[in-house]
């Protein structure tokens, strides 16, 4: 029996992706920070089979327990993947899991766990291949996760990475994530407080709110934006420009949202207390002059953006202004990226 276990971080994108082609190639490009407590931890066992069956035989257990929803999704995704990966149907494919984050909030979920499992398939594929991991190994296993899930191409690197083709980046792709290297102090200590307001799951798909982008009256807009302010958040990323991270960060979060609002059908995944929690964070902002700020995924929880140097002034604000609005915070911060663990 061989196994190979990777931990995967999430990761929160500040220029958002909504919107993509077939194959899981974005409509726009983004960019986004990589997380540090907010991970999946992963193995993957191969173990002789006992057919000689040319199909592929995996389970998936998640947190000791099967998980069929999953072992579906990751199966079919597998199907896709043996071109590549010709010993998947020599080997039962034996995969178990655990979130740092517990319960179903969607933070540590689809990305971090297909970053997680690309990872244990291109460290099988290398081994059982005799070969040395090269500096391509992320590259190519930020491919391989993308086709699982889009988003999680992002969180194969330290700190922040863009994925998608922008015209003055000339290495990056629509195919994987590259990373962000040139940060200016100021954004090199980012923290994240992930204010819960609601851990329902999801009631809109992100694969449905993707596909509501086909036929959206602001689509071409919107992409086009999207691009815009991914080369514009790189140099921002590099000036170390609080004020423009703020605005351009907060107005992603909100745009994202105007597109479900704007769609057919339309939905709403805010709930009150993520309004209110915005206002009190623009009213913090305005009277302490502390650049933080908040980003939102596709769901009405809060991220709460800021330098690591503000700690202690956000926990008093929290405190204070926004308990009886939260369910829980998980605190979280800019991270490292993947580990293997022999
Ligand atoms: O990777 P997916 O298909 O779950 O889509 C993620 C979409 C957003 O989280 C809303 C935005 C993003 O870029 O991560």
């Amino acid at each position: 029996m061989k196994k190979f276990t990777w931990t995967c971080p999430s990761n929160i994108a500040l220029i958002k992706y909504w919107g993509k082609k077939p194959h899981q190639i974005p409509c726009n490009a983004s960019l986004s920070m990589t997380l540090s407590k907010a991970s999946t931890e992963l193995s993957l066992e191969l173990h002789s089979k006992d057919s000689k069956s040319s199909e592929i035989e995996c389970d998936y257990y998640f947190e000791g327990k099967k998980n069929e929803k999953f072992e579906h999704r990751v199966r079919e995704f597998l199907q896709t993947q043996q071109v590549h990966f010709p010993f998947l149907k020599d080997f039962a494919l034996h995969f178990q899991s655990k979130n740092s984050f517990p319960h179903s909030t969607g933070i540590a979920s689809s990305a971090s766990a297909f970053g997680a499992i690309a990872l244990a398939l291109c460290d099988a594929k290398n081994q059982l291949s005799g070969v040395e991991k090269n500096s391509n190994f992320m590259q190519e296993a930020s491919n391989i996760a993308r086709q699982g899930s889009g988003s999680a191409c992002r969180s194969l690197f330290p700190s922040y990475a863009l994925w998608g083709k922008v015209e003055d980046v000339t290495n990056s792709s629509d195919e994987y994530a590259i990373p962000i290297t040139d940060v200016h102090l100021n954004f090199q200590n980012m923290c994240d407080a992930i204010l819960i307001v609601d851990s329902a799951p999801k009631k809109v798909s992100s694969s449905l709110g993707h596909s509501l982008m086909n036929n959206h009256p602001y689509a071409a807009q919107r992409f086009v934006q999207a691009n815009q302010r991914v080369s514009e958040m790189i140099s921002v990323l590099r000036n170390g420009d609080y004020e423009r991270y703020i605005q351009l960060t907060e107005s992603e979060a909100l745009t994202l949202h105007a597109m479900m609002l704007t769609s057919h059908d339309y939905y709403l995944l805010m709930r009150p207390q993520t309004l209110e929690i915005i206002e009190k964070i623009f009213k913090f902002r305005q009277e302490t002059k502390i650049p933080v700020c908040f980003t939102l995924d596709a769901g009405p929880n809060i991220h709460l953006l800021y330098a690591n140097s503000y700690q202690e002034k956000v926990e008093e604000f929290l405190n204070s202004e926004l308990k009886n609005h939260i369910q829980e915070i998980k605190w979280d911060k800019i991270g490292l990226g993947p580990q293997n663990k022999k």
